[in-house]
């Protein structure tokens, strides 16, 4: 089960069980071996960690007790807003080892006053243990001792954290799914070289609004500038060859990034041209609520491709519209490139689209298929 949906969000997993149950084995055994001969005494932050907490028991290695204490929060009069107070602590604190186990930390804010509430009881040491922690977020002054995960600004559930009181039995942790942006039409426009990307591009642009990405096009403005990118293109470009993945990816992610939240779409023209790239895109922007809306395919036979393409080549001043490189670039195209329509027919996102004859023909079927998102 990747996904789970509670109430009206989507989360997916992302600390699963078994990495879960390894960290927590991890900080278990650190801890007994730190505090060998002090018979600490955990004090678990209710509610979120009481699975954490009752896990990390069975995994010590030395005596140990453990107790539960709850905040309970109430707004304060001063500048601080809420004001934390600790609930729950029945036992003498006195030359006592305390590890705090808390599911999550945040600010900080929290431990900090539980640090304060607890040093008023003349422990001989307290120390912070956390399942999660967000580095990003932290404002208090504290040190965190023992931190099984470090993870990124992201709202997560399950393993005793819950979303509005629900998803704490979850096994594994999952972290919410940025709501998809449906007005978006994300349109991947593919086809082998000289099937008409550029062409039909042009004229989506114009009826949509949409914005374009023409990673050929971002290539060869690089090699016009002289850049270091444009220099390792070339190579590739001259040669009929793909330019890496990674360098591509990161290319794309940055010209994406540049049209802002509010655009109504996004053409990739020439990309993605692999498998990993398709999956790169998927990623990128699934990480920013966004999605590919369709994959159009245009279809077009290699004889047609051939003359189209030598024709061009005898205005377009494009070096690899030479007869030698057309065929490399072909033979690219069948054996990387081509995979792909089996690859976006399983994401239930490929329109077939006849791309031999006119213009406009084929302009019309491709906006059937825009139409209909
Ligand atoms: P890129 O620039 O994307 O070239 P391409 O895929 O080979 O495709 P073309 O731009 O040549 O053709 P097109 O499909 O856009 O057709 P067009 O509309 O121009 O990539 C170039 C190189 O960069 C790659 O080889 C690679 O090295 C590198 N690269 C790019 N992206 C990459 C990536 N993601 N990863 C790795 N490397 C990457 O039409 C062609 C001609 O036909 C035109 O003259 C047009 O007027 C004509 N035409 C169009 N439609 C018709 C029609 N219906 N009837 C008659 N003529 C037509
Ligand atoms: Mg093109």
């Amino acid at each position: 089960m990747n996904r789970v949906r509670i109430k009206d969000k989507t989360f997916e997993v992302s600390a699963p069980e078994a990495e879960i149950k390894q960290r927590v084995k991890e900080l278990a055994s650190q801890l007994s071996h730190d505090l060998q001969g002090k018979k600490p005494l955990f004090l678990a932050v209710l509610n979120g960690s009481f699975i954490f907490a009752a896990d990390l028991m069975r995994e010590m290695t030395i005596p140990c007790e453990i107790s539960f204490v709850k905040l309970a929060s109430y707004q304060g009069t001063t500048s601080t807003g809420k004001i934390h107070e600790v609930i729950g602590i029945n036992e003498d604190l006195t030359g006592r080892t305390v590890v705090i186990v808390e599911d999550i930390v945040e600010s900080g804010l929290t431990m900090q006053r539980m640090i304060e509430t607890l040093g008023t009881r003349n422990p001989e040491s307290v120390r912070i243990c956390t399942l999660f922690f967000k580095p990003s977020k932290l404002k208090a002054d504290i040190t965190l001792d023992y931190v099984a995960f470090r993870i990124p600004d992201d709202f997560i559930v399950g393993y005793g954290l819950d979303y509005d009181g629900l998803g704490r039995e979850l096994k594994d942790v999952y972290t919410l799914v940025p709501p998809i942006n449906n007005k978006m039409k994300n349109i991947v426009i593919f086809g082998a070289p000289g099937s008409g990307k550029g062409t039909q591009s042009d004229k989506l642009i114009e009826k949509y609004g949409l914005n374009h990405i023409s990673t050929g096009d971002v290539l060869r403005a690089e090699i016009k500038k002289g850049s270091e990118l444009g220099k390792t293109a070339q190579q590739f470009i001259d040669n009929g060859q793909l330019i890496p993945d990674d360098l591509m990816v990161s290319i794309l992610a940055s010209v994406y990034d540049s049209f802002g939240r509010e655009h109504q779409g996004v053409i990739f023209d020439g990309f993605p041209r692999t498998i990993p790239q398709a999956e790169a895109l998927k990623q990128m922007l699934s990480e920013r609520g966004d999605q590919v809306a369709a994959m159009i395919e245009l279809d077009v036979p290699e004889d047609e491709l051939m003359k189209r393409l030598l024709l061009r080549g005898q205005l377009s001043g494009r070096a690899d519209d030479n007869e030698e490189t057309i065929k490399k670039r072909l033979v690219v195209y069948h054996s990387q490139t081509q995979p792909l329509i089996e690859w976006y027919s399983q994401e239930g996102l490929h329109h077939h689209i006849d791309g031999l004859g006119e213009l406009d023909r084929i302009f019309d079927d491709i906006c059937q298929v825009v139409d209909a998102l």
